[in-house]
């Protein structure tokens, strides 16, 4: 007879949601995204590169490899919690901007490449971002930015446990990750912008995260679920822990969760002048 546990994982994750990211989120999921992202741009050797919405700076330190000592890279985010963590991880060569994508403290025409990987779909003004991103782009500069979505259905079996446990507000940050996840719609956006040859790829990525409770507080306590779960008590937090673990079990493979990921990838140039 199985027993049903009585104490829930959540007290086993940091308090910092940005630490938790990097300790976490960042290995099974922003990582091979990142890697994918970095590969599909190819930054050239000696390149300038921009990471926006950079998070703890996986995707600039990817980029740094790729253009090796004669090149240069910048991570701009808005939350400053994602930024110390950034700055603590990585090579002191990169430069860090503390701004929204809306607004950067960067001047006009200085990077060859901008990258964003799993932050456009959060903005609130995507267009205005991405003609800040055609300004700090040099002539035929290019971006690429990439999304998820639709949602997958292990975070679908997340989402319905959350609504039910916690409230609707935790079922909007869930929507909003995998909001942005339409080809047109992409290029439409990029092209309002002002960008020129326009592609947008979709794709599938086999992503393995960890079993369904600790991949729970995992991804809960490393975005701003956590302020949504906070005031839940330990009794809600093993009946929440409890539903997500029954209802991912079809995602559990050995010692993992899976999950195939939807992934839009967009490329755009400035016209070069
Ligand atoms: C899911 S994280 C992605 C981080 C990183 N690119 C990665 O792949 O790990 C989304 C990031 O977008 C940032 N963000 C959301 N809205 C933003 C905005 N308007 N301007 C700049 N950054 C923003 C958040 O602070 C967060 O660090």
């Amino acid at each position: 007879m199985s027993t049903r546990p009585t104490t829930s994982r959540y007290e086993k994750y940091a308090a910092s949601s940005a630490e938790n990211y990097e300790r976490y989120f960042v290995p099974a999921i922003g990582e091979p995204i990142a890697r994918r992202l970095v590969d599909a741009a190819g930054p050239a050797s000696g390149g300038r590169v921009l990471d926006v919405a950079c998070g703890t700076g996986i995707v600039a330190r990817l980029a740094t490899e790729a253009v090796g000592p004669e090149g240069t890279v910048a991570g701009l985010d808005a939350n400053p919690a994602m930024l110390d963590v950034a700055r603590n991880v990585s090579p002191d060569r990169i430069v860090w901007h503390e701004a929204p994508a809306e607004n950067m403290p960067i001047p006009d025409a200085v990077f060859d490449l901008v990258l964003c990987s799993l932050g456009l779909q959060f903005f609130p003004d995507k267009d205005r971002a991405l003609r800040e991103t055609l300004r700090v782009l040099a002539p035929s500069g290019r971006v690429v930015w990439c999304t998820p979505g639709p949602i997958p259905s292990l975070f679908e079996a997340i989402d319905q446990a959350l609504t039910k446990h916690v409230g609707p507000g935790a079922s909007m940050f869930i929507r909003a990750v995998f909001s942005l996840h339409d080809a047109v719609e992409a290029q439409t956006l990029m092209e309002t912008a002002g960008f020129d040859a326009v592609e947008v790829e979709t794709a599938s990525v086999p992503l393995r995260v960890a079993p369904p409770a600790d991949f729970l507080w995992q991804y809960v306590r490393s975005t701003p679920l956590a302020a949504a779960v906070a005031d839940l008590d330990e009794r809600a937090r093993v009946a929440l822990e409890a539903e997500v673990a029954e209802r991912s079990a079809p995602f559990v493979d050995g010692d993992a969760s899976v999950m195939d990921t939807r992934l839009l990838t967009v490329t755009g140039t400035r016209e070069g002048k």
